[in-house]
């Protein structure tokens, strides 16, 4: 099909958005410096899609007499914001039992590290989640999974990271699997065996370092996971044994995370530049020099910042989102979903945080969770932008600018979600998204 062409049939015309932000950019990398801001905006604007795949963004009038009569869906998004699906790049989604207690804990005082120290934290989902079914945590993961798409979530990274001994690392992996087959969006899936040393090894951490290396061989050969990710903390994993891991996973052909600089300002998001990750997460210590040196490379991995963490935890220091920018490293923003640090499936509370608490400014956090998130999970040639070719993983979203996406907060913007091509989720709107005169 020609981009204009007269008259051509397509399966879906939005039409009526006040804005459609394409996010497009004009190369085919991450946003970098200050492309990080550029939605690409174009007013009065409309997408036409067919075969799951975007044909055309541009003004309504033009698109109208080009798809209008044959379109055999037409969305009207009612004078709201039409913009691409949201990539979450980091979320735990599959564990059992909760942590509110802890939660309280944390909120009177006690530090996340020594809730972990204590034997709680991260050990105590493990425990829960030894003991669930793969039935339990299926349903468990498909609940919160369906919340994440109702908030906008079209691609969505998963983690496993409860288990810490073969069998239930499996398990989570399979969970994330059989959802896969069930979900419209598309799950890409991360192996965190190395999220701490689990009580049984915590004597001989080596032993546990071994396992891990027979099960990135056996994850690599049964395709269980696409990417390999460390925590590199205090009280979980050191730089040295970051490397050793990561080499090992990458030798195998996994694409490389890293957990960095969450508490302490390590080195580790340096050795994730060093072995080319896809993308370094946290980097809430990580300092303004480490900054420039990241940006300093041809092609820095993706930051991706996780402003849900240090707003859950009550903690005071935030990722340095502004320096990075300046730095020049593509920052993408997702939601770190998981019991501990990050209760909520929701990237639209996490814009509405990025943008109070990273320095960024709301353009640059919508950048931050579709086009650059979608390069942090390898998928940026594929979505994260509505460009001809693209997936079609389109919202609505029932607010009259984007400035309001982080502007306004505590509600749920999104009205309509669109995913290859098919409406998936689409709610009454709240009605007409201009403010009141004032
Ligand atoms: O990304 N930092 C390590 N992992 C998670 C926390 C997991 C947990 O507390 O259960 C995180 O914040
Ligand atoms: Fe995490």
């Amino acid at each position: 099909m020609t981009a204009g062409a007269e008259a051509e049939c397509v399966d879906l015309l939005v039409v009526g958005a006040a804005e459609v932000l394409t996010c497009g950019g004009t190369d085919a990398g991450p946003a970098r410096g200050p492309a990080q801001a550029d939605v690409g905006a174009v007013r009065d604007g409309a997408v036409a899609i067919h075969g799951g795949q975007i044909v055309e963004v541009g003004a309504r009038a033009r698109l109208e007499r080009a798809y209008g009569r044959h379109a055999r869906r037409i969305v009207d998004a009612r004078g709201g914001v039409v913009l691409p699906g949201f990539v979450d790049a980091h979320t735990h989604l599959v564990f059992a039992g909760d942590r509110a207690a802890e939660w309280e804990a944390r909120m009177a005082g006690v530090p996340y590290l020594e809730l972990l120290a204590r034997g709680g934290g991260i050990r105590s989902t493990v425990r829960a989640t030894r003991a669930a079914s793969l039935e339990t945590l299926l349903l468990h993961a498909r609940r919160w999974l369906s919340r994440a798409v109702e908030h906008g979530t079209t691609t969505l990274e998963a983690k496993s990271g409860y288990g810490l001994e073969r069998a239930t690392e499996l398990r989570l992996l399979r969970v994330i699997e059989a959802l896969r087959t069930e979900v419209p969006i598309e799950l890409v899936s991360t192996f965190l065996g190395a999220h701490v040393v689990p009580d049984e090894h915590r004597e001989r951490r080596d032993g546990y370092l071994e396992l891990l290396e027979e099960l990135h061989v056996e994850i690599a050969r049964t395709g269980l996971a696409e990417y390999v990710d460390v925590f590199c903390e205090q009280e979980a994993f050191t730089v040295d044994e970051a490397e050793r891991l990561l080499r090992h996973a990458a030798g195998l052909g996994f694409g490389l995370k890293l957990h960095a600089e969450q508490f302490t300002a390590s080195g580790a998001a340096a050795l994730g530049a060093r072995l080319g990750a896809v993308s370094i997460d946290h980097l809430e210590h990580a300092s303004e020099a480490s900054c420039r040196a990241l940006g300093a490379a041809a092609r820095p991995p993706v930051a991706v910042l996780l402003p849900g963490v240090a707003f859950h935890l009550g903690e005071e220091r935030h990722a340095p989102g502004r320096a990075l920018v300046d730095a020049g490293v593509p920052v993408a923003i997702a939601t770190d979903f998981n019991p501990g640090s990050s209760f909520t499936p929701s990237i639209p509370a996490c814009i509405a945080l990025g943008a109070r608490t990273l320095g960024l400014s709301v353009a640059e956090c919508i950048v931050a969770a579709t086009r650059n998130a979608a390069h942090a999970v390898g998928r940026g040639a594929d979505r994260g932008s509505l460009v001809r070719g693209r997936r079609a993983d389109v919202l609505v979203c029932d607010v009259p600018d984007h400035r309001w996406l982080g502007y306004s907060f505590g509600w749920n913007p999104v009205r309509t979600v669109i995913a290859g091509g098919r409406v998936v989720r689409d709610r009454a709107s709240a009605g007409d998204t201009r403010p009141a005169p004032g």
